[in-house]
C-alpha cells in the first residue's frame, strides 16, 4: 500500500455487539461482504468506516465510535458511524434497500422512488464522507468504498481531497440500462460513482451495463479501449474483479473435531446417516429459495423411490426483517417446507430441514463438509460466495454444487452442475444428479473447481484491486 492508510466504507460492520445474558458478546453478520473483506483488513491493517447496528456498539467504543477488532485479537480499527431510526429507516432500508437492491437485481417488483428516503441517503452519504475525511486527515490514504449504499461518496470525497486514491467495489449486479434509467436520481448516482478512480464490478458484463448508463445520460468522454470515463478533467477506470473467499476455511473452522461435530449436529436434528443436499442462504427475494424447494416437491412427485433417502436443509439467516418483502418471504418458505413435510414425510422422516437462524462460520463451514451437494438457485446475483465457500471446503474433492446460472460465479465454476432456476424441471433434475452423481464424475468436476477457486482466494482479489488503484493514485504514493 506505500505506506498510505487504507480505509474500507461499507455499510455493514464485520462484528457487532449486543447484550448476552447481562454480559457484551459479539457475532458476525451473515453476508457474502463481510465474510470476503474482514481477513484483508486482518492482513492489512487500517480503518473499517461502517454503520454501528449492535445494541451494545457504543459500550465498547472510544468517544470517536472506534474500537479495535477482532474483539479477541485485535488487528484492524472498526470506526462506528451512528446513525437515528430515521436516517437507518430512510437510507438503509428505504433507498438502498428497497430501491437500489430490486433495481440493479431487475426483480420483476417496482423498485421504491420515494423522495424523503434519497434525501436521507444523500444526508447518510454525506455522514460518512465526514467520519472517512477525518479518518484519513493525516496524510495519504487509500479508500476503498463498498456497494450500494454509497453511490455518492466519491464523488463528496474527491470534491473535498482530490489527492485520496479512492476505489469503489459494487457487490451486486448492475442492471441493463433501460432498467436502471427508470430510476430518477440515475444521473446524481451515476455522477457520484465518477467520482472513483477505480470502479469495480463482478464482470465484465456489469461494467458494460454501467459504460452505457453512463454514456446514455452524462456529458463525458468514454474510451472503449482502456474502459474508462473521463468527465470533468477526472478519470474513471472501470473494471472488472471477480470478488472470491478465504480458501483458508477447512484449517480454520473444521479441525480436528469436525467429525464428531457432525455425529452430533446429525443427531439434533435426526438426520442420520442420510445424504444431506445444503442450502445456505440470507432470507432474501433474490435467492430463489421457493424454487428451490419448489424443484424438491417436484423430485419427490417424480422419483418417489427417493424418499426417506435424503435430507435438504435450508439455512435461512434473517434477513432486512423490518421490510414486508422480507417477511412475506420468511412466510412463504415456512409455509412451503412444511407443505412439502407434510405431503412428502413419513413420521420417521422429513425431507426439509428448515433453520431460520443465524449460524456463525464454524457451523456453516461443517455444514459444507457434510453435503452431499449444495444448492445456490439464486434468480440474479451479483457473484454468490456460499458457491465458492462450499467448494474451498471440500479438500476432499466430493460434493456437488447446483448453482444458478444467473449468479456472476456461474461464469467461473462452469464444472458446476448449471440450471435455471426458473425452470422447475431443469432445478428438480439438478437436485436429481446432485443425489445420483458418480464419485468419479464428483472428483472430476471437484478437482476443477477448486483449482479456479484456490487460484482466485479473496487476498488476489484485494491485491489486484489495490494494486490497481496504487498505480492511478492522483499523487505518487510515498514508499513505505
Ligand atoms: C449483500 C450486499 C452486502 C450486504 C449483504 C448482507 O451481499 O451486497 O452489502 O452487506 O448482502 O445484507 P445486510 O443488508 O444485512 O448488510
Amino acid at each position: 500500500l506505500g505506506g498510505a492508510r487504507l480505509i474500507i466504507v461499507a455499510n455493514r460492520e464485520p462484528y457487532i455487539h449486543r447484550y448476552r445474558e447481562g454480559e457484551i458478546d459479539w457475532i458476525r453478520p451473515a453476508g457474502g461482504l463481510t465474510t470476503a473483506l474482514d481477513p484483508v483488513m486482518q492482513a492489512c491493517g487500517g480503518v473499517w468506516v461502517a454503520h454501528g447496528s449492535g445494541e451494545a456498539d457504543r459500550e465498547v467504543c472510544d468517544e470517536a465510535g472506534r474500537v479495535g477488532v477482532p474483539p479477541d485479537d485485535p488487528r484492524y480499527t472498526l470506526r462506528r458511524v451512528w446513525l437515528s431510526r430515521e436516517q437507518e429507516e430512510g437510507y438503509y432500508y428505504g433507498f438502498a434497500n428497497s430501491c437500489l437492491w430490486p433495481l440493479c437485481h431487475e426483480v420483476f417488483c417496482r423498485p421504491l422512488f420515494d423522495p424523503q428516503h434519497w434525501q436521507t441517503y444523500r444526508q447518510v452519504n454525506e455522514l460518512f464522507a465526514a467520519a472517512v475525511l477525518e479518518e484519513a486527515q493525516d496524510g495519504p490514504a487509500l479508500i476503498f468504498v463498498q456497494d450500494y449504499h454509497f453511490a455518492l461518496l466519491p464523488r463528496l470525497l474527491k470534491e473535498a481531497r482530490p489527492d485520496l486514491a479512492i476505489a469503489h467495489f459494487w457487490h451486486i449486479p448492475w442492471p441493463n440500462v433501460d432498467k436502471f434509467l427508470v430510476c430518477p436520481w440515475a444521473r446524481e448516482i451515476l455522477d457520484g460513482l465518477l467520482g472513483n478512480d477505480l470502479l469495480g464490478f463482478h464482470t465484465q458484463h456489469d461494467c458494460n451495463n454501467f459504460l452505457e448508463c453512463v454514456d446514455r445520460t452524462l456529458e463525458c468522454r468514454w474510451n472503449r479501449e482502456t474502459f474508462s470515463i473521463t468527465r470533468g478533467g477526472h478519470e474513471t477506470q472501470v473494471r472488472p474483479f471477480p470478488i472470491s473467499v478465504d480458501t483458508d476455511l477447512p484449517r480454520r473452522y473444521l479441525g480436528s473435531t469436525w467429525e464428531s461435530r457432525a455425529a452430533r449436529l446429525r443427531k439434533k436434528f435426526r438426520l442420520g446417516q442420510r445424504p444431506l443436499l445444503v442450502g445456505v442462504d440470507r432470507l432474501d427475494y433474490t435467492k430463489g429459495i421457493p424454487e428451490r424447494l419448489l424443484a424438491l416437491d417436484r423430485l419427490l412427485g417424480k422419483h418417489p423411490q427417493l424418499r426417506g433417502t435424503f435430507h435438504f436443509l435450508q439455512v435461512g439467516a434473517p434477513s432486512r426483517t423490518h421490510l414486508p418483502a422480507y417477511r412475506d418471504l420468511t412466510e412463504e418458505v415456512q409455509e412451503l417446507a412444511d407443505r412439502i413435510n407434510w405431503e412428502h414425510g413419513t413420521p420417521s422422516w422429513q425431507p426439509v430441514v428448515l433453520l431460520q437462524e443465524h449460524l456463525g462460520p464454524e457451523e456453516i463451514t461443517l455444514l459444507y463438509r457434510m453435503a452431499a451437494g449444495c444448492v445456490v438457485s439464486s434468480l440474479h446475483d451479483g457473484m454468490n460466495l456460499v458457491a465458492k465457500e462450499f467448494v474451498a471446503t471440500r479438500e476432499d474433492e466430493r460434493g456437488v454444487l447446483v448453482l444458478s446460472r444467473f449468479t456472476g460465479a456461474a461464469r467461473e465454476l462452469t464444472d458446476a452442475v448449471l440450471v435455471n432456476p426458473f425452470d422447475v424441471e431443469e432445478l428438480a433434475q439438478g437436485l436429481y444428479q446432485a443425489l445420483t452423481m458418480p464419485v468419479e464424475e464428483q472428483e472430476r468436476r471437484m478437482r476443477r473447481l477448486r483449482t479456479q477457486v484456490l487460484e482466485h482466494n479473496i487476498y488476489r482479489w484485494a491485491g489486484q484491486l489495490l494494486s490497481a488503484l496504487g498505480k492511478m493514485a492522483p499523487e505518487p504514493l510515498p514508499v513505505a
